[in-house]
């Protein structure tokens, strides 16, 4: 299996780090494609836990660790993030980070915050990381690269190019203080001293790996439904996660990827505005919340729990042609005597849908079809295999698989590296 996609199929917080950092065992590369220190994933192994903002996974396995040129990096975190890990005794060598990646300034972040102020009601939600104002820097060529971090002259040129805009709008449209071009150059120069060394053809080292026969896991950030192209528009993040974007992201062809391993929680979480047919109640989200410590990794805020949504999984499987699921968290449901299943939206119009509306009026609307179905309210702490499973359990995961024709691969029950049941 040399190139495999590992994409959220829901609205983040799926649990992929840790179904990265499973994988990654036997791999030899690990490769960020989109997103930046919006993304929080949480890896437990040998009973520590360790949140990344920005790294990928595998940087845990010691195996190359890619951030690809669909990558926007926020240096200041990256780099908390190494430190932190070379405190704990693990290196960041392997780390490699493609010049073409956009940089995160200072300016983005400040502009998120305002510009979220500014929307008021109509906010969307974001982790304020700068993640929207960076890409569109980088669509409308005004971007700083990772790159320019390795000549000082270009950097401070860039720097005061993009200022001489930004402040403007900064002191005008925001009323933020304007930011002094030589405190923020000699800021990112000191950056650029730590990151120098990290600064690869990311494109070319994964291409020579995957000639090499080497595996290679290629790690989305986010999920499908806040994909900038597919998701809940405007609701959504500003780089594309599904597994399309895997290609443009690390600079590969399409064809290179065999594998595209969509995780999904057994329930759903969101974080941030917008619409969630299968939101559930709020007393028992909240007991849902507790029970899956659904709190955002990077902001804190809380996560807006819902019933599996099979709609919402069949679009997920449609768009990034996912080969098999991973099922996270099927310990979590083990609280429950009965779970109710979305199988379907009720449009506006009365008519249902078992596909995901194409239109937003009829998504914001969309009633959820509820299905009950038997818990297995027992913990799944004994299981060894899928075969293990809770008859109730069992049928829960074989309905999934009924639905949206995939195989589910892998099933979690448990926050731990080991507690991932595979197939005997
Ligand atoms: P942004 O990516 O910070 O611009 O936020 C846009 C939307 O994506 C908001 O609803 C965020 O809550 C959501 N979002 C961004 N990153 C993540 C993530 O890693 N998990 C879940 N939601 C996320």
């Amino acid at each position: 299996m040399p190139a495999t996609v590992i994409v959220g199929a829901q609205w983040g917080d799926e649990g992929k780090g840790k179904i990265v950092d499973l994988l990654a065992q036997q791999s030899d590369v690990v490769c960020r494609y989109q997103g930046g220190p919006n993304a929080g994933h949480t890896v437990i192994a040998g009973g520590e836990t360790f949140k990344f903002r920005h790294l990928p996974s595998g940087i845990l396995s010691g195996k190359t660790s890619v951030l690809g040129a669909g990558c926007v990096v926020d240096p200041a975190v990256l780099l908390e993030e190494l430190d932190g890990l070379e405190e704990r005794g693990i290196s960041a060598e392997p780390l490699r980070i493609s010049g073409n990646a956009h940089l995160i300034m200072p300016w983005h972040i400040a502009i998120d915050g305002a510009g979220e102020k500014r929307l008021g009601k109509l906010q969307i939600g974001t982790t304020r990381r700068g993640i929207g104002p960076a890409y569109a820097d980088k669509a409308a060529r005004l971007g700083i690269r990772v790159q320019d971090l390795l000549d000082p002259k270009i950097l401070r040129q860039k720097i005061e190019t993009a200022l001489a805009e930004k402040n403007i709008w900064l002191e005008r449209v925001y009323e933020h203080e304007p930011f002094e071009l030589r405190a923020v150059a000699s800021r990112y120069e000191g950056f650029a001293q730590r990151l120098r060394p990290f600064v690869a053809d990311t494109s070319l080292l994964v291409d020579a790996a995957l000639r090499d026969g080497q595996d290679v896991l290629l790690e989305g950030a986010q999920g499908t439904l806040l994909d900038l192209d597919h998701g809940t528009y405007p609701f959504v993040t500003s780089s594309n996660p599904i597994a399309g974007a895997a290609a443009t992201g690390i600079g590969i062809g399409p064809t290179r990827i065999d594998r595209v391993l969509g995780v999904s929680k057994a329930y759903v979480t969101r974080v941030g505005a917008g619409p969630f047919p299968s939101e559930m109640e709020p007393g028992l989200a909240a007991q849902v919340r507790e029970l899956g410590q659904e709190y955002g990794t990077v902001t804190g805020r809380d996560r807006r729990p819902g019933w599996l949504d099979l709609v919402a999984l069949r679009y997920a499987v449609r768009l990034n042609g996912i080969t098999s699921l991973a099922l996270t968290k099927l310990d979590v449901l083990s609280a429950f005597d009965e779970l109710e299943v979305c199988v379907a939206y009720r449009l506006p119009d009365g008519t249902e849908t078992r596909d995901f509306p194409a239109h937003q009026s009829d998504f914001h609307h969309a009633a959820p079809v509820f299905e009950t179905v038997p818990g297995w309210a027992e913990p799944l702490d004994e299981c060894a295999t899928l075969d293990d499973l809770p008859g109730p359990a069992r049928a829960y995961v074989e309905r999934v698989e009924r639905e949206l024709g995939v195989p589910v691969e892998l099933v979690g029950t448990g926050a731990a590296r080991e507690q991932v049941l595979a197939r005997s």
